[in-house]
């Protein structure tokens, strides 16, 4: 099977160059590329170099996955995601979190980019995802993967409590505020229209984005835990005549914040491993 072909290939670099195999899969979205700087004794493989693997096609954009250390604790980071709106199927653009499940791989950390319907957000937050609402096809829909996880798997916890809280002590000590919504998933390329955004709204959504929860309900599909956070990059609630909705902005915006949310994902890592202390 192409993804066990895919991981052993993986598994195989790393006991040659001695790298352990890690528990925690980053994947860098928005606003935490840098993350990949702070990856010491890595190991760069490009997506090219694993069987099976599908290749960024998207221009500037990388695709590597790099093995390495944060602080004292190995993980991996994938640099360069696969976006459906970019034309990748939802099998495709979930590959990879098939792939680290075979790897072992116990918590997925995902990041992206996403406009704020709730008027209370601004341009520049960080939202911790504590659920979803999705509007893009089901990538589990199709024969079911048994080796992976059950034909109806539960989503009551699709994010976290124990990272969410865990992230909330983390944002306290370094003294970064927190906001905590539902991410709606759209497929995109198109920004919404206002009639849209209020209807999200409407819905219970508080920030809405392309990506990430195609990737999220396959790994909960495999039993891996997740960890989603949002950086928030433009108002998508009350749009004035004169506010429109921009790529580059979205950007911009993005790598603005991008040093709190490297530090936070950083903090996030280093306790997430460490065992809980108990109440006395
Ligand atoms: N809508 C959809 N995706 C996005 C947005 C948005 O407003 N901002 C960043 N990604």
């Amino acid at each position: 099977m192409n993804y066990q072909q895919s991981a052993e290939y993986i598994k195989q670099r790393l006991s040659q160059t001695g790298h352990p195999i890690p528990e925690i899969a980053i994947v860098l979205g928005s606003g935490l590329g840098k993350l990949a700087d702070n990856i010491t004794n890595p190991l760069v493989i490009p997506y090219s170099d694993i069987p099976f693997f599908k290749q960024s096609t998207a221009v500037g954009h990388k695709g590597n996955l790099i093995f390495g250390t944060l602080g004292d604790t190995p993980v991996m980071a994938m640099q360069g995601r696969f976006h459906y709106y970019e034309g990748y199927t939802m099998q495709e653009v979930t590959y990879p979190i098939r792939v680290f499940s075979l790897l072992g791989i116990k918590l997925l950390m995902v990041s992206n980019a996403a406009g704020a319907m709730n008027p209370d957000y601004k341009v520049g937050d960080l939202m911790v995802i504590t659920d979803h609402i999705n509007f893009m096809p089901n990538p589990l829909i199709g024969p079911n993967l048994e080796q992976f996880g059950t034909r109806f798997p539960d989503m009551t916890e699709a994010y976290s409590h124990r990272m969410c809280r865990l992230a909330d002590q983390a944002a306290s000590e370094l003294g970064i505020t927190l906001q905590h919504g539902v991410y709606v998933a759209e497929t995109g390329p198109t920004y919404e229209t206002p009639a849209e955004y209020r209807m999200f709204r409407l819905m219970g959504g508080d920030a809405v984005g392309m990506s990430t929860v195609p990737e999220v309900i396959v790994a909960r599909h495999c039993g891996i835990e997740v960890f989603g956070m949002s950086v928030i990059t433009n108002q998508a609630n009350d749009l004035g005549d004169d506010i429109k909705n921009d790529g580059d902005d979205v950007v911009r915006a993005a790598d603005a914040a991008a040093d709190r949310m490297t530090a936070l994902f950083k903090r996030l890592i280093e306790t997430s491993t460490k065992p809980q202390s108990t109440q006395s």
